[in-house]
Order: structure tokens, then sequence, then C-alpha cells
């Protein structure tokens, strides 16, 4: 087991806070252990004093012995194999409390890499294999240890040169296992493998099963998932066949251990040197070897598996966190400047270059076509990535040097997705903050929700997954209610009313504005109609800012009638 340091190092903590419990199971899975000695020990008195001596009294004693052990022994298999249940049920749960936790506190650029379908395998299949290690491969494996020293152990005691030859040859199976072992590992991390391919397939058509029925791909899709379903089929049939040849070459080793002692064994009974009780005991005992054999190994392959799973729990783990060990900002933000700031993600510069400032009661509109720039710009500001040259500055000290969570909740935020959860409308709208009803009505119908009147339930209409039961303009108003309800001082909205009709975000805009008379608001936008009450405008290009000033100043610049040719 020394491969497996790692995984065993990482789970002692946890092995630690369950102490208890872990003595009390050890201790029951000795029992265990020593009553399968006594079952076997108990052929010498049989044979021997009931039936060669024919002794009356042991008429009566063994049935009741008999009866005692196997009563005790029930008692033990109980108490360990629930003890270990629940001690793998509490560590795997802490375990995936843990890995959540990691998941929500981690920043985005390092977990924007990994897929939903990795992150859902790693938290729920591969804490569930760590299950199965703890609460059955480990116990098994310890009973079987145990056993195989009380009962070679006693066939010792019984006769310890004939046991010598039995041991030798059960010993050699050793080689032929380990083999095997590698080749379950290497199977074990194919499996796991193909169920993320499946995990990420599913994910990913019903996300957009929309798009697939329209395209008409679902008999692709299908196809495609079936040859995912095939490959996994393939690893885990492998899987079982090298671990299932464990058995048979097992079995042969241990008939050349019996075989042998048969013949020595027998000859020592012919010419008197050993008895026909004795003779009985050590082979029932050698007998009784080969299950708990087989346990340990086929549970010593399946434990080479506690590293890799540690593995990838432990990259979960590992995933690098926001950083909360700063201080709180405690003063209302007064001034946000990026200085020199460029963004880079992998070779592809995002952001170059990019000097401004938002002074508080301001409001900045940023401009610019799809893919300046625009979203990755508030990345930045929201602490989700780092710049990759120049400082972000919040009343002239370094973003970073306040806890990203206390800047954060000075923003009311609305994002271009416009985030809603499957909850029910009035849930969405708080999402997290205490109910207020003046302050609900006031944030509904400056969004301009009416149309919450018209669902069924009204506010507590479920909206579904993505809120796929509400139409774009309705999720965006939503999620403009939400921004308002929180009503922070600062309002960052990216293109949060590009769902909407002419009309009705003309509505929003002049109801906001009026709420938003002395926020700081950083409006990101594509539409002119939605940037002419900004107080500074600062067109993007590439990532670039090629024009900033008032209204006016800009609109005269050639860059901004580029960015607006369709003249909106
Ligand atoms: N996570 C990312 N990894 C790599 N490139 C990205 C990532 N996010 C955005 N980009 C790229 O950055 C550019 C700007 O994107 P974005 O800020 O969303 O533009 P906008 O909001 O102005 O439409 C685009 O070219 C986009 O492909
Ligand atoms: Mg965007």
């Amino acid at each position: 087991m020394k491969q497996n340091y790692k995984g065993i190092k990482f789970l002692t903590p946890y092995f630690k806070a369950h102490k208890k419990s872990i003595l009390l199971t050890l201790f029951s899975m000795v029992g265990v252990a020593l009553s399968s000695a006594f079952t076997a020990y108990f052929m010498k008195p049989l044979l021997n004093n009931l039936f060669i001596q024919k002794s009356e009294t042991m008429l009566y004693m063994m049935p009741l012995i008999i009866v005692a052990i196997f009563l005790s022994r029930g008692v033990f298999r109980f108490l360990s194999a629930y003890l270990s249940e629940r001690i793998a049920i509490e560590i795997t749960q802490d375990i995936r409390a843990k890995l959540y936790k990691k998941v929500l506190n981690s920043r985005i650029d390092a977990i924007e890499h990994k897929t939903l379908g990795d992150i859902n395998t790693r938290i729920i299949e591969t804490v569930l294999n760590l299950h199965q290690i703890i609460a059955k491969t480990i116990p098994n494996y310890l009973i079987s240890l145990f056993t195989i020293f009380a009962l070679v152990g006693t066939i010792i005691y019984l006769n310890w040169r004939l046991s010598l030859f039995a041991i030798i040859f059960a010993a050699i199976v050793i080689f032929p296992v380990k083999i095997l072992g590698k080749r379950v590992k290497r199977h074990v991390h194919k499996a796991e493998e193909h169920v993320r391919e499946l995990n990420e397939r599913i994910n990913e058509t019903f996300n957009h099963i929309d798009i697939v029925k329209v395209y008409n791909q679902t008999k692709k899709e299908e196809k495609r998932f079936l040859g995912y379903l095939e490959d996994y089929k393939r690893a885990l049939l492998k899987l079982v066949k090298y671990q299932e040849l464990t058995s048979p070459l097992m079995e042969f080793f241990v008939s050349l251990s019996v075989a042998s002692v048969i013949f020595f064994g027998g000859y020592e009974v012919i010419h008197n040197e050993m008895s026909v009780g004795d003779f009985f005991a050590f082979l029932t005992a050698l007998m009784m070897l080969y299950a708990p054999i087989k346990i340990t190994t086929r549970n010593a392959l399946m434990l080479n598996m506690l590293d890799s799973y540690i593995d990838r729990v432990e990259n979960i783990l590992h995933l690098r966190q926001e950083d909360s060990s700063k201080a709180d900002i405690t003063e209302p933000i007064r001034e946000i400047a990026f200085r020199d700031v460029d963004l880079t993600i992998g070779t592809k510069p995002i952001l170059r270059q990019l000097n401004f400032t938002i002074e508080q009661g301001k409001r900045v509109a940023i401009v610019g076509k799809t893919g300046a720039g625009k979203s990755s710009l508030l990345s930045l500001l929201f602490g989700f990535r780092s710049p990759t040259n120049g400082v972000i500055e919040i009343n002239s000290k370094p973003l970073e040097s306040y806890t990203i969570s206390s800047i954060r909740e000075q923003f009311s935020y609305v994002n271009q997705a416009s985030g809603i959860f499957n909850l029910s409308i009035k849930e969405n709208i708080l999402y997290g903050l205490e109910y207020d009803e003046e302050r609900y009505k006031k944030a509904v119908a400056t969004a301009h929700c009416e149309f919450i009147e018209t669902l069924p339930g009204r506010d507590d209409f479920i909206v579904g997954e993505n809120g796929k039961r509400l139409s774009g303009g309705q999720r965006q108003r939503i999620a403009l209610a939400r921004a308002l309800y929180k009503d922070a001082p600062i309002f960052v909205l990216d293109e949060a009313t590009s769902a909407l009709d002419n009309n009705t975000e003309a509505l929003i805009q002049e109801s906001i504005a009026s709420i938003m008379k002395n926020k700081t608001v950083l409006i990101i936008a594509h539409r002119l109609q939605s940037i002419k009450q900004a107080d500074s405008v600062i067109v993007l290009e590439d990532g670039a800012i090629v024009a900033m000033g008032s209204y006016d100043e800009v609109a005269k610049t050639e860059a901004f009638r580029k960015n607006f040719a369709l003249g909106e």
C-alpha cells in the first residue's frame, strides 16, 4: 500500500476526527477474525473428544459453543459494517461540502477552463468512489487481513511444519496479483474519464435543447452519446476482466497449498505424528483462508485507486481561492480608477492600456461593438480576473488591498445574461436579502415588471432553469428589479435593456434615471438611446479606448460614428 501514502495522508485527519468509532470498528473486526479462527480450531475437540473419545459432555457443549461463536460473530460483523458506513458517510459528506465551497469561492479564472460536467463528476462520482473505499474496501481489507492473521496463527499453533508448505504456496500468488492490479488501476481511470464525458454531453445537450432540436441533431447527439456509452462499456468490461482474473488464479495456488497439506498431513496422521482432530482443524483453517486472501487482494487492487481519487479531489481543493484575508473597505467608493490596465487571456490581448476614472455620483457609459471588451472590463472591476498590467484603484488604493466581497457589496449588478435562478420571481428579486414590502414594490415598479401580475401565482411563479419560462425581456426586467432592490451605491448595467423594445426601454430609462440620481452608474450599452444621459462616454474598440469625454464631445468623433454606423 506504499503507493497510497498520499491518499492515506489526506484521509488521516478525517479518520482522527472519528477516532472512537474507528477504534470500536477495529475491535469488532478483530472479533470477526477471532471467531473465524475459533470455528476452524473447533474441529479439533469436535473430532478428538466428541467422535474419537465419544465424550458425552462434549455432545451437549459443542452445539452451544458453535451457536455462541456465530452469534457473537454476527454482532461484530454488524457493528463493523454499520460503523464503517457511518464513518464513510460522514467523511464524504464533509468532503463534498468542502469541494462545493471551494468551487464557489475559487477565482473565476481558475475554474473557467473546467466544464460543469467535470466539476459535477468530481464532487458526486469521485466522492462516491471514495465513499466505497472508506465504507467497504478498507474495512473488508482489514477484516480479511485480521482473519488471515488469526487463521495463520491457528495453523502454526496446530502444526508449524505443515504450515510452512501451506504458506509458501499461498504466498506465490502475490506476484501475478500485483501485475493485474496495475491494469485494474488504468481501466478505473478510463472508466471515470468516460463518466465525465457522459456528464458533459448531458449538460450540453440539455442546456441547448432548442438548438439541438431545430437543427435536427437529436439523432446525431443520440448517436454520439451511444458512442460514449460504448467506450464506457468497453472500459468497464476490461476492468471486470482483470478484476475477475485474480480469483481463478488464486484458486489454483490455493489448491496446490491444500494438496500439499493433504499429502504431508495425511502422512503424519498415518504415522501417528498428528491427531485426526489436528489435521481437520488445520485443513479447515487452510480452506477458510481462501476467502479472506481473495478479499484482501481484491480490495488491495481497489485500494490502488485511492491516490487517484484523492488527486481528483485535491485538484478542486487546491483551486486558487479569492483572497479573503485583506481588510474590508469601510468607506463608500468615491473613485474607481483604471491606470494603464492591460488584460491578456492566454495569448490573446483583450484590453489594452485602459486609463479612466469613475467618480462617485457620476454616470459613465461604455460603448463599443460586440467583442470590444466591455464585459471583460467588468470582470476586472469585480475581481473575477486580475489585470495583466497596470492597476485598478479604489479610493486611490489598489483594488487588491481590500476584500473583494466588501467591494462587491457596494455594487448592484445586472449582467448580460440576466442571471436568473430556478426559483420564484420573488426569490430571484430578493436573492438572499430580507423582504421589505415597500422596497420590493418600488423595485418591481421601477423595473416595469407589470407582467408579474399576469403570471400564475404572481410573485411565487417559478421561472424555470435559466428563467426559461420567461421571455428575454421579462428576465432582464427581473434582473433589473433585483439590482434596484439591492439598491447599492454603484449600479453596473451590462446591456441590461438590450432585450427590451424601444418603448419599454425608454420607460425604464426614465424611471431608473430618477432612482439613480445620486448613484454612481456604469452603463454598458450598444444602443445610443441608453447612454444619452451619461456624464461621460467611453468608446472601446478592440480592447482600447478610442474616444472619451462628454456625450457631445464624443458624438463628434470619427470613432463614435464608426461604432454607431447604423445611426441608431
Ligand atoms: N474567458 C475568456 N477567454 C478567452 N477570451 C475571452 C474570454 N472572455 C472573453 N474573451 C474574449 O474577449 C473579447 C471581449 O469579450 P467581451 O468582453 O465579452 O466583449 P463585449 O462585452 O464587449 O461584447 C472577445 O474577443 C472574447 O472572445
Ligand atoms: Mg459583453
